[in-house]
C-alpha cells in the first residue's frame, strides 16, 4: 500500500485534495498532517474522516525531529506539500511567521525526505504546491509561463519562492524526484473568509460593508477549486520529476467587476431586491504592494496532462455561494473566536 503524506489537508485547498485522494485512490494510505492553525479545520473533512485509507496527525512542519520521525515511524513514500501560512495581508503583519512555516517547514520536510528515501529516490516523489504570486505582478498584458522569472513583491509570495527554490535545489542537488506546480487563484466550498470571495459572501449575508482594496482594479485569475486538486492528481501521478506546472482558469477579473458580479448572485439567492447588496461595496485603504494583475498560461499543462478547466465563473461562483449559503454551521465555526479578532485589527471593528 502506497502511504502518501498530504500537507496542510485541513485548510481549503488541502481538504479538496485529501478528499479526492482517499475517494479515487483506495490502494493508498493518505495521512494528513497538519497544525490547525486558524486556517486549518477538521470539519472541511467529516464526509471521509472514517475512511479506512485515511489518518490524521496533527503536527508542525517546523519541528524537523517531530518530521524525521514521522517519516520513518510511517515509512512515508510520497508527499504533497500544501501547509503553508498562505494570506497576503497576514504576511504583511507578521512575515517571520511565514518564513517559519513556508521556508523552514520546506525545508524540514525536504530533509526527512532526503534521508528516508536515500537508497530509491526514484521510487518516491516530492510534489510542492505554490502559487502563480512568485512571478510578481503583470501589466495590462502577457500572461506568467514556466519560464517566467521569480520576482516576488510579498512577503507571502517571497516566502513561496523561496520555498519553490529548495524544492529545486533539492532535486538537481540530491536527485529526489521533485515535482512543483504554480496555481492561480482558488475559490470554492471550504474557503476561508478572510479572501475576498468568502469574505465579501459572508459580509453581504450579514448586510455588513464590502471591502474593496484600492480602486477595485487589480486583477485575478480565478480556478475552481476542485480543478485544481483535478491538476494535482494528474501532476502528481504522470509529470516527469524535475518538472514545473503552471495551473489556471484563463479567467480574469478585475476585483471590482467579481464583487458585483457577487453582489448580483446574492441578491437573487438571498431573494433581495436587484442592485441592494452592491450598495454594501466600500472602497478601502489599498494593500501595500499590491500586485495590479496575475494570470496564468496553462498550455502546458493542457498539451502534456490534458488537464483544462471544467467550469465556467460564473456556474462557479453560483455553486460557491449555494455552499455558503447552506453550510451556515461552518461558517459560525469558523467566523468565531479568533476571525474575529483578525477581522477587527484589519478592517477595524464592523
Ligand atoms: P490555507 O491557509 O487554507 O491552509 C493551509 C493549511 O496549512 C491549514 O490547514 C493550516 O492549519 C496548515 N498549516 C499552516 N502552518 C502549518 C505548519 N507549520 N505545520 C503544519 N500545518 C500547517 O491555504 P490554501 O489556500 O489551502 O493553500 C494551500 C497551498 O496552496 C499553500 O501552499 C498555498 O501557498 C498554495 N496556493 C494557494 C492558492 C489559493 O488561491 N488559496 C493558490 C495557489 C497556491
Ligand atoms: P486574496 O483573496 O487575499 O488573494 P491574493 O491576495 O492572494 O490574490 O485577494 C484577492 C484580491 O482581492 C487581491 O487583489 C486583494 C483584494 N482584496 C480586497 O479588495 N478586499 C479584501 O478584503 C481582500 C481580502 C482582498
Amino acid at each position: 500500500m502506497k502511504k502518501i503524506l498530504i500537507t496542510g489537508g485541513a485548510g481549503f485547498i488541502g481538504s479538496h485534495v485529501v478528499r479526492r485522494f482517499v475517494n479515487n485512490y483506495p490502494n493508498y494510505q493518505i495521512i494528513n498532517l497538519d497544525k490547525l492553525t486558524y486556517a486549518g479545520n477538521l470539519l472541511n473533512l467529516k464526509d471521509i474522516e472514517q475512511n479506512s485509507n485515511y489518518k490524521f496527525i496533527k503536527g508542525d512542519i517546523v519541528d524537523a525531529v517531530f518530521i524525521d520521525n514521522l517519516f520513518s515511524e510511517e515509512q512515508i513514500d510520497s508527499v504533497i506539500h500544501l501547509a503553508a501560512e498562505s494570506h497576503v495581508d497576514r504576511s504583511i503583519s507578521n512575515p517571520l511567521e511565514f518564513v517559519m512555516t513556508n521556508v523552514l517547514g520546506t525545508v524540514n520536510l525536504l530533509n526527512a525526505a532526503r534521508h528516508q528515501w536515500k537508497h530509491a529516490y526514484n521510487n518516491h516523489r516530492f510534489y510542492h504546491v505554490s502559487t502563480d504570486e512568485v512571478y510578481g505582478s503583470l501589466g495590462e498584458t502577457g500572461l506568467f509561463t514556466e519560464e517566467t522569472a521569480y520576482d516576488p513583491h510579498s512577503p507571502y509570495s517571497a516566502s513561496k519562492a523561496s520555498s519553490d527554490h529548495f524544492v529545486r535545489s533539492y532535486h538537481d542537488t540530491y536527485g529526489i524526484d521533485a515535482v512543483i506546480s504554480n496555481c492561480s487563484n482558488n475559490y470554492g466550498s471550504f474557503h476561508f473568509p478572510e479572501k475576498l470571495i468568502p469574505l465579501s459572501i459572508n459580509n453581504i449575508k450579514n448586510n455588513l460593508p464590502i471591502p474593496v482594496y484600492g480602486k477595485g482594479e487589480n486583477i485575478r485569475d480565478w480556478l475552481w477549486v476542485e480543478d485544481h486538486a483535478r491538476a494535482i492528481d494528474l501532476i502528481f501521478h504522470q509529470a516527469p520529476a524535475g518538472s514545473t506546472y503552471n495551473i489556471g482558469g484563463n479567467n480574469e477579473w478585475t476585483n471590482i467587476d467579481l464583487i458585483r458580479l457577487l453582489c448580483k448572485i446574492m441578491d437573487q439567492k438571498l431573494g433581495r431586491e436587484p442592485g441592494s447588496s452592491a450598495k454594501l461595496i466600500t472602497y478601502v485603504t489599498d494593500r501595500a504592494g499590491h500586485d495590479l494583475r496575475y494570470a496564468i498560461d496553462s498550455s502546458k499543462l493542457q498539451s502534456d496532462l490534458g488537464w483544462k478547466p471544467s467550469l465556467k465563473f460564473e456556474e462557479g461562483l453560483e455553486k460557491t455561494v449555494e455552499w455558503f449559503l447552506n453550510n451556515e454551521e461552518w461558517l459560525q465555526s469558523v467566523t468565531s473566536g479568533n476571525y474575529q479578532s483578525y477581522y477587527n485589527d484589519q478592517y477595524g471593528k464592523s
